[in-house]
């Protein structure tokens, strides 16, 4: 099999990350891969707003409000899911927002970008693995919250969040189930 196919039948999402930084000039290839991402009308929707260390640390109080409204049914006295809710935020090398561009009055421009927005985030995500780098997208009530758009500085009218992309060298690479490819595809007559 080819290197690229081996890449795209071998890509899991990582969830544990070492500690090893991840350098600028690779981000940097990603993201050349991500702008040559199909779009339909050359609408290139996708933006990427690489989150530093100030913007993790004001992203802290809503991520801990949501993990106590996420969890106050637990007797849990220590609270343990607020630190690894804090921790999911503050210990990742690299996160990504990921955003796609709204068209508020053309529902089928906004669908189309959307799709494209996945192929671009998509053609990130394959370009980091081919340099030995893994990724989790992730979702949630932080990247729909009010108070990240406006801590990121995206305006909620004219762009929103996908995900969130988590990036860093894997610490391990989980096996994951797939359907067989005779249950997805169908040649018809
Ligand atoms: C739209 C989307 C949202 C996702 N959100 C999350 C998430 O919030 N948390 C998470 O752990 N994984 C998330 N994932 C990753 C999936 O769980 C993962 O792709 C799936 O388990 C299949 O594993 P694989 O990527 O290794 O093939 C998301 C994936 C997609 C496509």
């Amino acid at each position: 099999m080819s290197i690229l196919q081996n890449l795209l039948n071998n890509r899991r999402t990582i969830y544990h990350f070492t500690n090893q930084e991840i350098k600028d000039t690779d981000l940097e290839i990603a993201f050349e891969a991500a702008s040559n991402a199909p779009c339909h009308k050359q609408t290139h929707p996708w933006n990427y707003y690489i989150l530093g260390e100030k913007t993790r640390e004001s992203l802290v109080p809503t991520v801990v409000l949501l993990a106590e409204d996420k969890h106050k049914k637990k007797k849990d006295s220590e609270r343990k899911y607020v630190s690894r809710a804090v921790s999911k935020i503050i210990d990742v090398p690299v996160i990504i927002a990921a955003t796609t561009k709204l068209s508020p009055d053309d529902s089928f421009r906004e669908e189309e970008d959307y799709a494209a927005t996945v192929c671009s985030l998509h053609n990130l995500v394959l370009s980091l693995w081919d340099l030995g780098i893994g990724s989790q997208w992730s979702t949630g009530g932080i990247t729909r919250h009010k108070s990240t758009y406006e801590i990121l500085g995206i305006n909620q009218q004219k762009e929103r969040i996908i995900g969130f992309l988590k990036i860093g060298y894997p610490k391990d690479i989980p096996v994951k189930e797939k359907k067989k490819v005779s249950e997805i595809r169908k040649y018809l007559p």
